[in-house]
């Protein structure tokens, strides 16, 4: 319940431009860093996955909002990393917050 409320003060004190952003970097930057494989695949190979498989912004946003609601081993882009890591867990975010997330993610650049 918490959580539920801390999501809508953000949703309602940001523009829709940065929400993703923060969405992302305050549920998924713990296990998923910028450039670097820690206890996760690092998000820009992630993104680069993803666009590979999905180049449409509209593909790529729908594909990854339903992964992440319900992650599946079947489904995965990545399976090594689920070798590697095993299967990310379900983190109980709603739909509509992960589909913002995604799109931040399909835009996003990171400087090397
Ligand atoms: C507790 C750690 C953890 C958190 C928090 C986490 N992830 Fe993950 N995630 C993983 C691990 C481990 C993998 C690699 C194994 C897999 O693919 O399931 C992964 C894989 C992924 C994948 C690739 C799935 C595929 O197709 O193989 C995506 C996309 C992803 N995470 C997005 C996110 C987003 C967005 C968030 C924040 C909302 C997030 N993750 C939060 C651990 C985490």
């Amino acid at each position: 319940m918490k959580r539920f409320f801390g999501l809508i003060f953000i949703t309602t004190t940001l523009s829709a431009s940065n929400l993703g952003e923060t969405l992302f970097q305050g549920n998924c930057v713990t296990c998923h860093a910028i450039q670097k494989a820690n206890s996760a695949p690092s998000i820009q190979a992630i993104q680069t996955r993803y666009k590979e498989k999905f180049p449409t912004k509209e593909d790529f946003v729908s594909f990854m909002a339903q992964w992440i609601l319900k992650p599946n081993a079947k489904t995965a882009l990545m399976p090594e990393a689920i070798a590697q890591y095993e299967l990310m867990p379900i983190l109980g975010y709603d739909k509509e917050s992960l589909e913002e997330i995604a799109r931040y993610l399909y835009d996003a650049t990171w400087q090397p």
